[in-house]
């Protein structure tokens, strides 16, 4: 199986040995306990940030690493192959926050909220969504009314990833709601500002470990100079950050999946029945190879948008295409491997009962498989 894309050089390789290393040897271990405790893997978040994984794509001038939406790619994958929730609390500091600050931010909000971000000095999340507006994030209602010196905000927001651990929010309101969608704003808002409420915490299916919550603005004064962008950019400065993200959050499925794969693999060796380990009956081989062949398929679905990204290219259409398959592979991989392993996979014993309730969200945050398709779909009538 292919592993290398071909432009794979000697220090992203090295990069990518010492995160699975890393990986496999200090998180795996914690990865079952953080799961049935749901305790946000603080120590771990620490190493990360030492590793330069917080900030991948920041630039080494405003504290990030440098590297490469590829190499992004790669470590996420190895980081969620030990732990779905470590991966998407990097993943959402990675690509929804660093991501719009480094993009659309001006040097002051760069030099002020970006570093500590990409050192993992800070962590950030990204409030979109909102009890009446998911998939549609035009439709949301959290106003931000112009008042002396800045905003007032004012609403809720649903769904946040690293919301209750989070020094840093990059929010989405309304400043002109008569405007509808291009009325929506973006800003850099400090979370232990007066008003800001971590309000509730979902409990969740899967991704324990990391924190998902409504948030509550009540009159959050957030001041002229946290506006990122232009006034009634905000809604193209989401979807844009979503593009991104989506590639973060293929590559987490990737992790997701190859772990089942791998600990299918395991079982089927060590598994005897009918006087012989199961591996050597064609029924498991089967299921092996159409596992193998669709993880591969959708890893290089994943590569290729990071590469389009990384030069400079359209990713819009290659990066909802990654997310969508990768994040269908790795249920469909998931539920394949508990059939692997047959009674045993139905126990929270074996890795892939929490491989098959982690893969889950990824058809759904950041764009659900249905919103992807309709990226894709668009993106393919445009080009007509
Ligand atoms: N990049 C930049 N701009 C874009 C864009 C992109 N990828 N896609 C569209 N735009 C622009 C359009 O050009 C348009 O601009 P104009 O008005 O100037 O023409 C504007 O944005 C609106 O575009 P659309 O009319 O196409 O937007 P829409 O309202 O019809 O929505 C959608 C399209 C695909 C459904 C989009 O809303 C979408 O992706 N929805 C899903 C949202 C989502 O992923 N939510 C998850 C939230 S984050 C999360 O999961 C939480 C977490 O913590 C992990």
């Amino acid at each position: 199986m292919i592993n290398r894309w071909p432009e794979t050089d000697e220090s992203k390789q090295l990069l990518i040995d010492q995160v699975k290393s890393f990986a496999q040897k200090v998180i795996a271990p914690k990865a079952k306990e953080l799961d049935e405790t749901g305790r946000f893997p603080t120590e771990i978040v620490a190493q990360l940030s030492e590793m330069g994984l917080m900030g991948m794509m920041v630039p080494e001038e405003f504290g990030g690493s440098g590297m490469d939406t590829v190499s992004y790619a790669m470590a996420m994958e190895e980081v969620a192959a030990a732990c779905a929730s470590t991966a998407v609390v990097m993943s959402v500091n990675n690509s929804l926050v660093c991501g719009p600050i480094s993009y659309f931010g001006n040097e002051a909000q760069k030099k002020k909220w970006l570093v500590p971000l990409a050192q993992g000095k800070k962590l950030g999340c990204f409030a979109l969504s909102e009890p009446g507006a998911g998939s549609d994030p035009g439709g949301l209602r959290c106003h931000a009314k112009k008042v002396d010196g800045g905003y007032s905000v004012k609403g809720t927001k649903n769904w946040i990833t690293n919301g209750k651990e989070a020094d840093v929010c990059v929010l989405f309101a309304t400043t002109d709601p008569t405007k509808g969608s291009k009325g929506i704003s973006a800003f850099i808002v400090d979370t232990k500002s007066k008003g800001f409420q971590v309000a509730k915490l979902e409990d969740k299916l899967g991704i324990n470990a990391s924190s998902t919550a409504q948030l509550f603005f009540d009159d959050v004064f957030v001041p002229a100079d946290c506006l990122l962008g232009e006034e009634g950019q905000g809604l193209k400065i989401a979807l844009h950050t979503l593009d991104g993200g989506r590639i973060g959050i293929a590559a987490q499925a990737l992790g997701i999946a190859k772990c089942a794969l791998e600990a299918s693999k395991k079982f089927a060796q060590e598994r005897e029945q009918f006087g012989a380990p199961i591996a050597k009956l064609q029924a498991i081989q089967w299921h092996i190879a159409d596992m193998a062949t669709r993880l591969h398929a959708a890893r290089l679905l994943t590569w290729n948008a990071a590469r389009n990204k990384d030069l400079g290219l359209k990713y819009t259409q290659e990066a909802a295409m990654a997310k969508l398959s990768a994040s269908e592979s790795a249920m469909w991989i998931a539920t394949k491997a508990i059939q692997v392993h047959g009674g045993y996979g139905y126990t929270k014993e074996y890795v892939v009962e929490r491989n098959f309730r982690d893969a889950k969200i990824t058809e759904i945050y950041e764009g659900t498989s249905e919103i992807q398709r309709l990226v894709i779909a668009a993106q393919e009538f445009a080009q007509r």
